[in-house]
C-alpha cells in the first residue's frame, strides 16, 4: 500500500480508500473543465444579445472574443488527453446494455435497484462519447468561422454550415454539462471529492462502480 501521492490508479491506500483519478487524470480533467466553462461563457455571451453582459465580465466584448478561439485549443488539446486516456475505457459491455434498461431506475436515484457497473456506468460513458462527438464538431466548425479567409469562396457552403453547426454542437455540450454536474456533484455523494483529490472510500465504489470494485478488492485478495 502506498500514500495517495505514490499511489497507482485502482491501489487500495493505507485509509482503505481506492485510488479512482490519478494526478494526471485530475490535471487533465480541470484543464479540461476550465476551458469548457470560458468557452460555455464567452461562447453564450457572443451568441445572445441578452447574454452580452457575460463578455463585459470577461474583460470585454474585444477580449473575449480574441481570445475564445484560443481557449477553444486549449479545449481541443485537452479533449484529445481526455480521449487517449479513458477511451479503452469507455466501450459499451454487455453489463452496460442491462444497465441501460434499468435507466428508469437510475434517473430516479434508486440505486440498490441497478445492475452493477464497471469503473464507469453506461450513462458516464455516454457522456464522454457524446463530449468527444460534439467537441469535434465544436472544433472545426470553430476553425471556419475563425479564419473564414482560409477558406475558398466556392467552399462557402463550409461557412454556412460551420454557423449552424457550432452553436448546436454547444447547445448539445451544454445539455450534457448540466446532467454531468447534476449526477456527479449533487447525485453521487463522493464523486466530487474524487475529482480533487483521486480517492473514494469503498462503500462508494461499492455502491456505484461494484464491478471495479470487486476487481480492485479481488486482485489484492489474490496477491
Ligand atoms: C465545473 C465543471 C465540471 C465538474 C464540477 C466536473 C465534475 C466531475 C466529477 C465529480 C467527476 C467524477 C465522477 C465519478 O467518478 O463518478 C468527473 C468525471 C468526468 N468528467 Fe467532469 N466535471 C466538470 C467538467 C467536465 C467537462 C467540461 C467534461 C467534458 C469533456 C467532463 C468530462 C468528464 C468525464 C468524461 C469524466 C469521467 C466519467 C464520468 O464521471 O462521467 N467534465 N467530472
Amino acid at each position: 500500500m502506498n500514500n495517495r501521492a505514490e499511489a497507482r490508479v485502482d491501489e487500495i491506500l493505507p485509509s482503505g480508500h481506492i485510488l479512482r483519478y490519478s494526478f494526471r487524470e485530475r490535471l487533465m480533467h480541470w484543464i479540461n473543465a476550465f476551458a469548457y466553462l470560458y468557452l460555455m461563457l464567452t461562447g453564450l455571451g457572443i451568441w445572445s444579445p441578452w447574454l452580452f453582459w457575460l463578455l463585459i465580465a470577461f474583460g470585454g466584448p474585444q477580449i473575449s472574443r480574441m481570445l475564445h478561439p484560443w481557449v477553444g485549443l486549449v479545449f481541443a488539446f485537452s479533449l484529445t488527453w481526455m480521449f487517449l486516456t479513458w477511451a479503452s475505457q469507455m466501450h459499451t459491455t454487455k453489463e452496460d446494455k442491462a444497465w441501460m434498461k434499468s435507466m428508469n431506475h437510475y434517473v430516479r436515484n434508486e440505486d440498490e435497484e441497478m445492475p452493477p457497473a464497471g469503473r464507469y456506468n453506461m450513462g458516464q460513458k455516454l457522456l464522454f462519447w457524446g463530449f468527444v462527438f460534439c467537441g469535434v464538431l465544436l472544433f472545426l466548425s470553430g476553425l471556419v468561422l475563425w479564419l473564414p479567409e482560409y477558406i475558398p469562396w466556392d467552399a462557402r457552403a463550409l461557412r454556412y454550415a460551420a454557423v449552424l453547426i457550432h452553436p448546436a454542437a454547444a447547445m448539445l455540450t451544454i445539455g450534457l454539462f448540466l446532467i454531468h454536474i447534476y449526477m456527479s456533484v449533487f447525485a453521487e455523494r463522493g464523486a466530487f471529492k474524487s475529482i480533487i483529490r483521486g480517492d473514494v472510500s469503498q462503500a462508494f465504489a461499492k455502491r456505484h462502480h461494484r464491478l471495479w470494485w470487486e476487481r480492485v478488492v479481488g486482485s489484492v485478495s489474490r496477491r
